[in-house]
């Protein structure tokens, strides 16, 4: 197909045309369709309607007839005849919004995830998008970067578990005649997610080992599941952009994953090669870009402008154009618009498609697995019949779609205060107060929620952050919540009365001032457009909590980054309680996180026992078999998520305390006991060695099977070597 492709349109093209295939412009640029949101600097860009005629593609635009009218205009004066791509940011929802990803990871549930990427598809198809930039797959430790909330978390394998099913729920198996699919693009390409600091676009240096050991296999998840696009990060990886990396590009993703897809810079990233001190100005950064492999440049003119001169010149090989044009002409080859230029895009699906019952109803099953309960002294649930104080800035609000959902609407979501009315026994026994706003508050606001709490039963506190205090470039270096709201938690605590704290936030926090003082808190995160009724559901019991953090909690702000799979150093901190000084720890603050990956309550209590190895050793052909009992011993069923975490105690390289190998829901009724079964192989005990090399080191491994990464039963088994 490429070599058709190549004899049809690529041959005839002048080098001109070629190179327009390889910018995108956001809707401003298209006529008529000035209504894309504008993530990046906004730049003068030195493009002109000539130019920007030549564009292959376009970000942030959406609405079938907007659409089919951008598209028909386009084509109308192309002379080859090649129809535009339309990418936009689906990243959890398009107009039904499901919570954001970090939350999802805490459902540990890909089959929901997969179904909700691809509802989120559905209805971006029928509005004319063709790309999703997503799933956003980079691993996670530092909560001050406000981008966690777009990551399903801090570990490797159950970022590839939601990087498969996103990928697989977003693209289908037929993006040709699939129209309510749309292509994947993976991103950001590689290790974002490590930004100094958790400050946004910072600097990430790594070894090349950590690099390939815990940041790129949710990529390689992603390619390995079809993902038809990568977008390359803001972030230099030891000391080159990533946008100009060689080595990530044409090394790594290109010739070793074998990955022939078309590779996009993020907005404005080739252009920032400059202010990183890699490039001299666009001319140069074009060169860079070009000859890393980058196809596509989001958003900055250096290849328009540049490529053409570096070419006849002969410093660029022409055939490196060619090479991206096809690439970027497969992918709409394979969506089917040379065929079909409006794909999905219908007026009339979009009418009973978007927002539907359906995807209604994944948004709220989603949000009530994602929530977590994190503490509970046992006044959660709430009674149908209690009288109820609702207090907080989240308690009639719609912000709780969290970042990155810009068609979604706020107006619509379902607000927490009329979903607990209608499902309390009568509207009346819920009443709300404002309380403080996000970041202030007045005597008056204070004055009505303690008028109102002296009159209930329960408290109930919706509390957190506002989404613009998270995504992209919404780093904090104080991740606990605004002060006006401690202050609000602090007057009503003096009332004594019995007081559960909702959250909504994008990141973990600090939850000192909450955590310490209310008697049971709920993590909602940003729910998403049902966010309301699920929650509702969850703190009258209709539905039990059984949501699993993805990401640690940490103690506080210093202890970061703290995830559950760090090293154990040469002095570890023992168990009890000793007077040794020098050994790794902190003089003031524990050093386990607040609460673990892993961790999660619920309305019932689940016992383990009974933790079985079938064999005391396991060799390359022989997996093992690994057995525990999980019993429900309260009086409500409930789900719950086993974990089976591994260590490799002496390794060729130092190897995680505990590393996450699998895992397994199951749903129990009251008294219910059920054995669970893991099968473990040699295969998942391989890491990277310090020559890069694959494998496993024969010897001594732990077997841990518990609630989450911290509570485990223990037991050991011998990997023997090949014989
Ligand atoms: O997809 C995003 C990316 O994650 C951050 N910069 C802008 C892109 C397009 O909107």
């Amino acid at each position: 197909r490429k070599h058709e492709l190549y004899e049809k349109y690529v041959k005839n093209m002048t080098l001109e045309d070629k190179i327009g295939q390889l910018l995108q412009l956001a809707a401003p640029f298209f006529e008529g369709a000035d209504d894309g949101e504008i993530t990046g600097p906004m730049e003068e860009l030195g493009i002109g309607p000539e130019t920007a005629r030549l564009a292959g593609s376009a970000l942030g635009l959406s609405g079938a007839e907007k659409v089919i009218a951008v598209q028909q205009a386009h084509l109308a004066q192309d002379k080859h005849g090649i129809p535009l791509l339309f990418m936009a940011d689906i990243v959890h929802g398009f107009k039904t919004i499901y919570p954001i990803p970090l939350a999802i990871g805490c459902s540990w549930n890909p089959e929901l995830a997969k179904r909700s990427a691809q509802a989120a598809a559905r209805e971006a198809a029928v509005s004319g998008v063709h790309v999703t930039f997503a799933p956003m797959v980079d691993l996670v430790r530092d909560p001050r970067w406000g981008r966690v909330m777009e990551s399903t978390g801090e570990d490797p394998y159950l970022n590839s578990v939601f990087a498969r099913a996103f990928v697989d729920g977003f693209q289908g198996g037929d993006l040709k005649n699939d129209m309510e699919r749309v292509a994947s693009c993976v991103k950001h390409f590689a290790a974002y997610g490590l930004a100094e600091g958790g400050r946004d676009y910072n600097t990430v240096d790594l070894s090349e080992r950590q690099l390939r050991e815990y940041y790129l296999p949710s990529y390689k998840a992603a390619i390995d599941a079809g993902c038809e696009m990568v977008m390359t990060s803001f972030n230099t990886v030891d000391g080159i952009p990533a946008s100009g990396s060689r080595k990530l590009m044409r090394g790594i993703l290109r010739e070793e994953w074998g990955f022939d897809g078309v590779l996009i810079s993020d907005w404005a990233a080739i252009r920032e090669m400059i202010a990183h001190g890699a490039a001299e100005d666009d001319r140069d950064a074009a060169f860079k870009a070009i000859q890393s492999g980058v196809d596509i440049e989001m958003m900055t003119p250096c290849y328009v402008h540049h490529l053409p001169g570096l070419v006849r010149e002969g410093l660029v090989d022409e055939a490196l154009i060619d090479e991206a044009v096809l690439r970027i002409l497969c992918l709409k080859d394979k969506l089917g618009l040379f065929e079909n230029p409006y794909r999905g895009a219908d007026p009339a699906k979009e009418e009973a498609i978007i927002c539907c019952e359906e995807h209604m109803e994944v948004s709220r099953r989603l949000a009530e697995e994602s929530c977590v309960l994190l503490k509970n002294n046992g006044v959660l649930p709430l009674g149908k019949k209690q009288k109820v104080a609702l207090i907080g800035p989240f308690g009639d609000s719609g912000d709780i779609l969290g970042f990155w959902s810009w068609q979604g609407s706020k107006e619509t979501a379902v607000k927490l205060a009329a979903a607990m009315q209608a499902t309390s026994e009568s509207p009346e026994l819920v009443t709300a107060a404002q309380g403080c706003g996000i970041h202030n508050i007045s005597e008056e606001q204070l004055a009505d929620a303690v008028r109102i709490a002296e009159d209930a039963d329960v408290l109930v506190l919706a509390l957190g952050e506002e989404s613009e205090m998270s995504g992209e470039a919404g780093s904090r270096s104080d991740i606990r919540l605004p002060e006006a709201q401690l202050k609000l938690i602090g007057r009503l605590k003096e009332l004594g009365k019995p007081m559960a704290a909702v959250l909504f936030n994008g990141r973990p926090l600090d939850l000192h001032g909450v955590y310490d003082i209310a008697d049971a808190v709920l993590e909602a995160w940003f729910p998403g457009s049902q966010g309301g009724a699920a929650l509702a559901n969850l703190l009258y019991g209709n539905v039990n909590p059984s949501g699993k953090l993805s990401m640690s909690f940490p103690y506080t702000t210093g202890q970061i980054p703290v995830y559950y799979n760090h090293f154990n150093t040469g002095r570890p901190k023992p168990a009890e309680p000793t007077d040794n000084r020098y050994i790794s720890q902190y003089l003031d603050i524990p050093n386990e996180p607040l609460l673990p990956f892993g961790f999660g309550l619920s309305y019932t209590e689940f016992a383990y026992d009974g933790l079985k190895l079938m064999a005391d050793t396991m060799s390359p052909d022989s997996p093992l078999e690994i057995r525990a009992t999980v019993t429900n011993k309260g009086a409500v069923a409930g789900t719950e998520t086993v974990q089976l975490y591994v260590r490799d105690v002496s390794g060729e390289v130092v190897r995680p305390v505990k590393e996450l190998k699998d895992f397994i829901r199951i749903e129990l009724q009251a008294g219910e006991s059920r054995e669970i079964s893991f099968t473990l192989s040699e295969s998942q005990l391989r890491y990277h060695h310090s020559d890069l090399s694959i494998g496993s080191d024969p010897g001594e491994f732990r077997i841990y099977v518990g609630p989450d990464s911290r509570n485990t039963l223990e037991a050991a088994f011998h990997l023997l070597a090949q014989v």
